[in-house]
C-alpha cells in the first residue's frame, strides 16, 4: 500500500522552540525550522510522505489573519490534490484553538487536517512534540479521519476544533473539551474513534475572509460599570463578545448600554467566563437585540461574529443560527 502524503505546515510554537538548558522554565517559541524539524521526524521512522512549508515561526499570541489566511491558501491548495492525504499544522498552544475553529468553519474538505503543538520546548526533560506529531501523522493517515473536520492532537488525545480549549498553563495534558471532551484516543501506533465522522459534506461553513471586523471581548467583572463598554468599542467596532460571568450575565447597566448599541447595529454575543458550559437564549435577548454564545467560548465565538459579520450576515436571528450549529 502507497503510504500516505502530508503536508506539514509549520507556524512555530513550543513544538518548535527552544531554551538554553533542560531544565530552565523559560524558553524561545519557534526557533528551529521545519526543515529541521522533519530531520529530527525522520528519525522515528514514521512512514508517510512528509512535505514541509514554514508559514511563520513565532509564538502562537502573535498570530494574524495574514498568517490564517497563508494556511488557508496552502492548505486548500494541498487538500483539492487528489494524491494529498491531509495537512498537520504545527502551532503554538496558546492560540491553537482560535486557527483549529477557524479553518474548520473555512475550509472545504473532509480529508484531515490536524493541528498539534508541544508543552514543552525540543531542549526540555520530556519534550512531547515528537509524540504529539507522530500521533498527528497517525490521525491523519487514518481513513476513518475523514468527515471529522479540523482536529487538534495534544497528550494522546483529538479534539474537534469547535470543542477543544486549551484549559491549563502547564503539563502535557494542558486540553480539554467541551460540550464534547475528546472525540479519539492515540499513540503513534493506535487509534480509536469514539463515534461516527459528523462532517461527511466537503462544504465550508463560512467562506475565507481576511478582512475581519473590530469584534472586542468584554470580560464582565464584579462592580463593572458602563464606562468599560464605552472604552472598549470604537466608530469601528461591529460587535461585542461579551465574556460574561456565569450563564453570560452582566451587571444591568452594562447590559442597557450594550442594548443602546445594539438598537444601533452592534452585535452583541453573549458568552461565560466560565471554563464550561453552554449560554442558551433568555427570553430578553429577543428585545435586547442579543445572541446567546451556546457552546463557544469567547475567543471562538469572536472569530465566529467576525466570519458572518465580514460575510455581511448581521442579522442577530442568522446570527444566533450560526451558534446553534453544533
Ligand atoms: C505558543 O503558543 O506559541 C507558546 C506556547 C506553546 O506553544 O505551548
Amino acid at each position: 500500500m502507497k503510504s500516505p502524503s502530508i503536508l506539514v505546515l509549520a507556524t512555530g510554537g513550543t513544538i518548535a522552540g527552544a531554551a538554553d538548558s533542560a531544565t530552565r522554565h523559560d524558553y524561545r517559541p519557534g526557533q528551529i525550522g521545519i526543515e529541521e524539524f522533519l530531520e529530527r521526524v525522520e528519525e522515528l521512522g514514521i512512514e508517510a510522505r512528509l512535505t514541509g512549508k514554514q508559514i511563520a515561526n513565532i509564538g502562537s499570541e502573535d498570530i494574524t489573519p495574514a498568517i490564517w489566511h497563508d494556511l488557508h491558501t496552502c492548505a486548500s491548495a494541498a487538500l483539492a490534490d487528489p494524491e494529498c492525504s491531509g495537512v498537520v499544522i504545527t502551532h503554538g498552544t496558546d492560540t491553537v484553538e482560535e486557527t483549529a475553529f477557524l479553518l474548520d468553519l473555512t475550509l472545504p474538505t473532509t480529508k484531515p487536517v490536524v493541528l498539534v503543538g508541544a508543552m514543552r520546548p525540543i531542549t526540555a526533560v520530556g519534550y512531547d512534540g515528537l509524540r504529539n506529531f507522530a500521533n498527528a501523522v497517525r490521525v491523519v493517515s487514518d481513513p476513518e479521519a475523514a468527515g471529522r473536520g479540523v482536529l487538534v492532537v495534544m497528550g494522546d488525545r483529538v479534539f474537534a476544533a469547535r470543542d477543544v480549549r486549551k484549559s491549563r498553563t502547564r503539563g502535557t495534558d494542558a486540553f480539554s473539551g467541551f460540550p464534547r471532551d475528546a472525540v479519539g484516543l492515540v499513540t503513534p501506533s493506535a487509534l480509536d474513534w469514539f463515534g461516527a465522522p459528523w462532517r461527511v459534506a466537503g462544504e465550508a461553513r463560512s467562506p475565507f475572509r481576511t478582512d475581519l471586523p473590530d469584534v472586542p471581548v468584554l470580560f464582565v467583572h464584579a462592580a463593572m460599570t458602563p464606562d468599560y463598554v464605552d472604552r472598549l468599542v470604537t466608530r469601528e467596532t461591529r460587535g461585542v463578545v461579551v465574556c460574561g460571568v456565569g450563564e453570560g450575565n452582566m451587571p444591568e447597566p452594562v447590559r442597557k448600554r450594550l442594548v443602546e448599541l445594539a438598537r444601533k447595529g452592534l452585535r452583541v454575543v453573549r458568552s461565560t467566563r466560565l471554563a464550561e458550559g453552554l449560554v442558551d437564549r433568555e427570553p430578553e435577548d429577543d428585545e435586547n437585540g442579543f445572541v446567546a454564545g451556546r457552546a463557544l467560548g469567547p475567543a471562538k465565538a469572536r472569530i465566529l461574529l467576525q466570519m458572518l459579520i465580514a460575510n455581511g450576515i448581521t442579522d442577530p436571528g442568522e446570527i444566533q443560527t450560526a451558534f446553534d450549529k453544533p
